[in-house]
């Protein structure tokens, strides 16, 4: 059965497009969207003719408006920690699918749709995006990792500043505090993340799993642990097809041909 609120796009140039689709609602996330994007993700995931993905909102005014707040509204305190870890969950399946995911976030990304464009890789704003975690201003605790990645990505009093006021920011802001990569003209938002999503599939699609699996292992663990995860990536890079075609290719003065062995 097709997904009723995303739309997945066949890969073009190995990149898939998912477009989050319920416009009435600003393409606020309920239930079955989460699960359906934790679907899609799957798919990504063991799918090797994707090699990259590029999620945005359907329409001109929003990216993901947030958790569904009917759903909130209703929810009990055991009910809403289930909301919280299903997203949670839903999230770090983006963040671990092993691809890069290039946010393409056209318009608002309010708490659930900010928490939703930092699980991915990198993010590219139009100039009309606006990015907030406004839950506090609804009585709640941003629930979809708000409260880790923000400071992860902008630092401690930057993230604070937007976790405590709700208020939030224009995509310059966001681009100036790091926030987002890139601004660019609402037109040219798609052929912007495509660009960044072909210049990384132009290389070892192993060595770019393994680069994003190292970040998250160095940041969730520390240095440490991080070195040695490294490490031993490194020694595994250096087990793969494309780690001889690599380097035979720059002695050769020739482009790489990667096959992803
Ligand atoms: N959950 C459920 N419905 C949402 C929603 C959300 N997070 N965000 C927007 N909607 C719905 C609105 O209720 C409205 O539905 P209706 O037409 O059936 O009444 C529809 O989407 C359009 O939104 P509207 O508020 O009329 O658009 P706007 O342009 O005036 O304002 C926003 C846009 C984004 C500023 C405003 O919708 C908003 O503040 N949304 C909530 C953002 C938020 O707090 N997110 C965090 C949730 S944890």
């Amino acid at each position: 059965m097709s997904p009723a609120h995303i739309q997945i796009n066949d890969a073009v140039d190995r990149v898939v497009t998912i477009t989050i689709s319920r416009p009435e609602k600003l393409n606020a996330l309920n239930a079955q969207t989460l699960g359906e994007i934790e679907a899609a993700f799957e798919g990504v995931a063991t799918d090797s003719r994707v090699g990259a993905v590029i999620l945005t909102g359907a329409g001109p005014k929003s990216f993901v408006a947030g958790a569904d707040i009917e759903g909130l509204a209703k929810a009990s305190p055991i009910g809403a920690r289930e909301i919280a870890l299903h997203g949670q969950r839903v999230f770090r399946r983006i963040e671990t699918c092993g691809k890069p995911v290039i946010a393409a976030v056209n318009g608002f990304a309010l708490g659930g749709g900010l928490e939703l464009a930092m699980a991915c890789t990198v993010r590219v704003a139009s100039t009309n995006a606006k990015l907030g975690q406004p839950e506090v201003k609804l009585g709640i605790v941003p629930g979809f990792g708000g409260t880790q990645r923000l400071p992860l990505l902008v630092g401690r009093g930057r993230a604070m500043e937007m976790l405590l006021t709700g208020e939030p920011i224009t995509a310059t802001e966001a681009y100036r505090i790091g926030l987002v990569n890139h601004v660019v003209e609402p037109e040219q938002l798609l052929d912007k993340a495509k660009e960044i999503a072909l210049k990384m599939l132009a290389n070892a699609p192993v060595a770019l799993a393994l680069t994003m699996e190292a970040v998250d292992v160095g940041l969730a663990c520390g240095l440490e642990q991080g070195l040695q995860f490294e490490a031993t990536a490194f020694g595994l890079s250096a087990a793969t097809e494309d780690k001889r075609e690599g380097t035979q290719a720059f002695l050769e003065k020739r482009k790489a041909k990667f096959s992803g062995k």
